[in-house]
């Protein structure tokens, strides 16, 4: 670990997808663009009045989970499924020691969300260049993502960029003509990924019924459930 290819922290330079956030700075960059992304979703929830409670799906390094969570309080529910991933990002959780941070690690399905759904209520659902990575038609996980939480934070993906699953994002264009959406920002992907095709970040109205509420923490249920690693029970 003495290499300098290492962070003394143990994160391996060059490697992430974000930014890895430790207590309040970025001490590794990532490959893809994090913080004009943040100030944009930040502007957009810095009004709330009451602790928010946020679900990040394919959170990735956490990156917007922990950064939002030193400035609005609230419970953040990360979901992250790639193993090496989830293992990264469980030691991030440890480094930061944030009480406001759950992580689950789990590679979610379409009934994943659903079940999910039938025992927690969000206020914002954050589903950043994710749609894409789901086996599942994109259509219906899109809708399924709607039904989570008061409003949700979206990032389509763009039929341009090579990336993942690129045929299917081609012939499965996401229908957002309904929906009732708000540009946040529009950053490139990111040099290492996709040079500097830009990708929107939108806003949507979801659940506006005012008996819709959310509680904070998770219950030891959804916990399980989700297979909850972090913080230890
Ligand atoms: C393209 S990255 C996006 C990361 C982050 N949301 C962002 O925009 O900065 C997708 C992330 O989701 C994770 N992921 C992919 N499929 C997943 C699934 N089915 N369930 C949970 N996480 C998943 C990947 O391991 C990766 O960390």
């Amino acid at each position: 670990m003495g290499c300098s290819a290492w962070h003394p922290a143990g994160f391996r330079y060059e490697t992430y997808y974000q930014d890895v956030w430790v207590r309040g700075e970025a001490i590794i960059k990532g490959g893809r663009e994090c913080e004009l992304r943040f100030w944009a979703i930040y502007e957009a929830l810095k009004e709330t009045k009451k602790p928010l409670k946020v679900l990040d799906i394919g959170a990735n390094m956490g990156y917007f989970s922990l950064r939002l969570s030193e400035k609005l309080p609230g419970t953040y529910v990360m979901i992250e499924g790639q193993e090496s991933t989830a293992q990264a990002l469980l030691k991030v959780c440890k480094l930061n020691n944030n009480p406001s941070i759950v992580l689950f690690k789990r590679k979610l399905c379409l009934q994943d969300l659903k079940d999910l759904r039938a025992v927690e209520k969000f206020d914002v659902v954050m589903a950043l260049s994710i749609v894409h990575h789901f086996e599942e038609p994109y259509q219906k996980v899109f809708e399924t993502l709607m039904t989570l939480g008061h409003k949700l934070v979206f990032e389509p993906p763009i039929a341009e960029e090579h990336t993942l699953n690129q045929e299917r994002i081609v012939n499965e264009p996401l229908d957002l003509s309904r929906v009732k959406k708000k540009l946040l920002i529009k950053v490139p992907t990111g040099s290492r990924y996709a040079g500097n095709m830009l990708r929107p970040t939108y806003l949507i109205d979801c659940i506006s019924d005012a008996s819709y509420a959310t509680v904070q923490g998770v219950s030891q249920g959804t916990f399980r459930l989700m297979n909850g690693v972090y913080p230890p029970l």
